[in-house]
């Protein structure tokens, strides 16, 4: 999946069976990623080297860079410390000592290790990228070494990575499935190598889709009149770049259970508690980053109390594209069509106030169906497929 950081972290782009070795980069050296003055200023080389790599990766997964990181997401995400620490850096191989400025197209390679400061503290979710022109050449490998020395100082004992492939490819001897039995990625493409020879498992595949909007009202109406009729005790709030104070804490429940109850096979994954004051600094690094977003939750009227919601990010400098976030239902409501109430709303508010935007990407496991089943009846049609790995550290000699 492509790496955008958001409530929850995505990460990596992957490619099938590239093989050859391609352009023999000079002397290479990996610089850290800093927060710059402003993005016209000089140290900024290395974040618009990671959005060109990361670009140039995406365009060979998937023909698009809809996914691919920005400038504001690089700095965001490097510089927003309080619940995770994120250290990005690049390979570049001009030739020049360590730590002389560069020039962007010089990156050949990116790293990515964030650090959870909250619910999986044992975790480090490592990505790595090489520049599609700059493969098997060992930037990979330096690369890697340098996240894994991080994550070990860190005192890590989990190593968690995702890799993209399109199109997922059919059952056979050249695929890989997923131990949950839902989901298969090439065996045979350089990501998939690179992170077997690795010691890596794979423990799950998510889905990636994509609905095309605006969605006809002929697929939409009777979605949402069902969906109603339904949830006939539910009243449904929509937010469009802030959520009223009063309802922090209660958003708070949603993106703590949201840690626990998608389905995470057999990644190690521990509680992630949120509380108001999380859930403000994450809107706040949303924003930070240049992105919109749209929350629409679904209230239980007798109660007062939220249980479930939606949430998508709209990226300022790419207007017609909506990234999905997180979706849930909390499970003594479920059943009642709240889902896709929820859903429903987003989509109408996007059609309000974003008429510009042309297709919301998602994520699901495979194995997840309910979330799945509502997707595919919206429209969400198949686009890739992200290997989500593992790697259990040895403790220290
Ligand atoms: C995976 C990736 C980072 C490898 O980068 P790289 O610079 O080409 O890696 P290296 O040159 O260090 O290769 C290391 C080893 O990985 C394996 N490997 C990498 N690409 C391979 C390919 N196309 N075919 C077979 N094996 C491959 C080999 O064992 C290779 O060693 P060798 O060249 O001595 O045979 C690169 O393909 C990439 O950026 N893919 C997209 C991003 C991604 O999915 N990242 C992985 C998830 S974190």
């Amino acid at each position: 999946m492509s790496e955008r950081v958001s409530t929850t972290t995505r990460g990596g782009q992957a490619t099938t069976g590239l093989g050859e070795p391609t352009t023999a980069p000079g002397p290479l050296r990996i610089e850290t990623v800093v927060v710059p003055a402003d993005l016209d200023a000089p140290e900024a080389w290395a974040v618009h080297g990671t959005v060109l790599v990361s670009e140039a990766v995406d365009t060979q997964v998937y023909g698009h860079t809809d996914l691919s990181l920005d400038a504001g997401t690089v700095v965001g995400t490097v510089a927003s410390g309080d619940y995770r620490r994120t250290v990005r850096r690049v390979a570049v191989a001009d030739g020049a000592a360590p730590g002389s400025p560069a020039r962007p197209e010089d990156v050949v390679g990116r790293s990515m290790v964030s650090l959870p400061l909250e619910g999986s503290t044992h975790v480090a979710l490592v990505h790595v990228a090489v520049h599609p022109e700059h493969r098997r050449c060992g930037v990979g490998t330096a690369l890697w070494d340098d996240a894994l020395a991080l994550a070990r100082d860190a005192g890590r004992s989990v190593v968690q990575g995702d890799s993209s492939f399109a199109p997922e490819p059919s059952p056979g001897p050249d695929a890989l499935e997923a131990p949950t039995g839902s989901g298969r990625v090439p065996r045979d493409a350089a990501a998939t190598r690179f992170v077997l020879g690795r010691g890596f498992t794979l423990e799950q595949v998510q889905r990636h889709s994509t609905l095309g909007l605006p969605v006809p009202a002929e697929r939409l109406d009777p979605l949402r009149a069902a969906a109603t009729e339904r949830a006939a005790d539910y009243r449904v709030h929509v937010w469009t770049d802030d959520v009223p104070e009063e309802w922090l804490d209660q958003l708070a429940v949603l993106e703590t259970r949201m840690s626990t109850d998608a389905p995470s096979a057999g990644l190690e994954i521990e509680e992630d508690p949120w509380d108001a004051q999380r859930v403000r600094t994450t809107l706040q690094d949303v924003h930070d980053r240049g992105q919109g977003f749209v929350v629409a939750a679904a209230e239980h009227v007798p109660t007062g109390s939220l249980a479930g919601f939606s949430m998508v990010s709209l990226p300022h400098d790419k207007p017609e594209v909506v990234y999905q976030e997180d979706t849930l239902v909390l499970r003594e409501h479920r059943g009642r069509s709240l889902g896709m109430l929820v859903k429903v709303a987003v989509v109408d508010e996007l059609a309000r106030s974003r008429p510009a935007a042309r297709r919301v990407h998602t994520w699901n496991a495979q194995e997840n169906a309910h979330m799945l089943a509502i997707n595919v009846a919206l429209g969400f049609a198949p686009a890739s497929v992200d290997a989500e790995w593992q790697l259990r550290l040895d403790p220290p000699a």
